[in-house]
């Protein structure tokens, strides 16, 4: 049997949640046991003094804890984005977290940041000091305890403890599955938040550049001032976009909890061409990481054809396998 025949049928045969657990496994075990692996070299990109040896990775939330970084490595990603970390370690959502439609190419989850926190991550990182052949990025977050008006001491906390190990922040404030957390990404919200990151930051002596990862859900022109509000503020680069709240007329996904894969194509495309249209001049001195129904090798191309820098993707390890990345630097 084909590997991608095998790969499909497991798929199909074993729950979500199963080949879940299975997939971050062999990837932890992998990582412990291969030796240093350069992740191979095409489209590569330079932004500041950061150099990408090819624009793809896995996506936010795919490694959370930081156990997968050498495995990623060793199977192409040209970046790593680990998280989304928290200060404190958290457990996921109660009830189910994950499903997927094979047939729509589409994934749901309610996971809600579980992971080990900012210390486990910090403790990973370090043993990475003298192998550190792409760039990695923190995406950062709030406990789920943690009360909304009090979101900074959170992301204030893991810039403290993940600052001298990584070379740029992600502010995730687009998750559906942290209560409240989309009320940051309200222009005036933002703001407060994103001085007080902008003050940490430049209170260390090397700045480390940050990121906004955005929801695709925002109403348009609401986007836009926030987008403008960042950009006062001094984020240097838009990751587009986190999963979805929307839902097409036939789906068959919870209300709640958040969509991407297939679905998700048309507004990441969308919103990649407004943030591009919007920053008119100041274009080229952003990174544009476009991520969201990403599912095969052409999509790739596509989305780097649009203007993105980079891309990253979740739906295609899932449905395409973790061979995703070489397949794509074989085209
Ligand atoms: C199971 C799952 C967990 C995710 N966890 C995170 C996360 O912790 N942080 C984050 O910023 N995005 C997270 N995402 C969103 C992805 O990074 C990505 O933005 C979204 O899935 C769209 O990409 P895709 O269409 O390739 O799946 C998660 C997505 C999925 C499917």
């Amino acid at each position: 049997m084909k590997q991608n025949t095998a790969y499909s049928l497991l798929l199909k045969l074993l729950p979500p949640s199963l080949t879940h657990q299975m997939a971050d496994s062999s990837l932890s075990l992998y990582s412990k046991v291969i030796k240093n692996k350069k992740p191979p070299e095409w489209s590569p990109v330079k932004w500041k003094d950061l150099y990408f040896p090819n624009p793809i990775a896995p996506a936010g939330g795919v490694d959370k804890s930081a156990k997968h970084i050498k495995a990623w490595w060793a199977l192409g990603a040209g970046f790593i984005e680990i998280g989304t970390v928290t200060p404190l370690p958290q457990k996921k959502n109660p009830g189910p977290t994950i499903k997927r439609n094979y047939k729509k190419q589409a994934l749901w989850n309610h996971l809600g940041f579980p992971g080990n926190g900012m210390e486990s991550v910090k403790k990973k990182l370090t043993k990475l000091q003298n192998f550190r052949p792409t760039p990695i990025f923190a995406n950062i977050g709030k406990n789920r305890t943690t009360e909304n008006n009090k979101a900074e001491t959170d992301y204030l906390k893991c810039i403290t403890c993940l600052h001298p190990h990584v070379d740029a922040f992600v502010i995730n404030i687009s998750s559906p599955n942290t209560k409240e957390l989309g009320n940051l990404s309200q222009p005036q919200r933002l703001k407060t938040l994103l001085q007080a990151i902008k003050e940490k930051l430049y209170s260390f002596e090397k700045y480390k550049p940050f990121f906004i990862k955005w929801s695709p859900d925002m109403e348009e022109s609401e986007f836009l001032q926030s987008l403008n509000i960042a950009l006062e503020c001094g984020a240097e680069g838009h990751i587009i976009c986190n999963t979805t709240k929307q839902r097409e007329k036939d789906n068959i996904f919870p209300e709640y909890g958040g969509v991407s894969g297939a679905p998700l194509a048309a507004i990441s495309k969308e919103r990649l061409a407004l943030v591009q249209k919007h920053l008119g001049t100041e274009r080229k001195k952003q990174l544009l990481i476009s991520v969201g129904g990403i599912l095969n090798p052409e999509d790739v191309f596509e989305r780097l054809n649009l203007g993105a820098d980079l891309v990253q993707t979740y739906s295609a390890l899932v449905f395409q396998g973790p061979f995703f990345l070489k397949k794509v630097s074989r085209n």
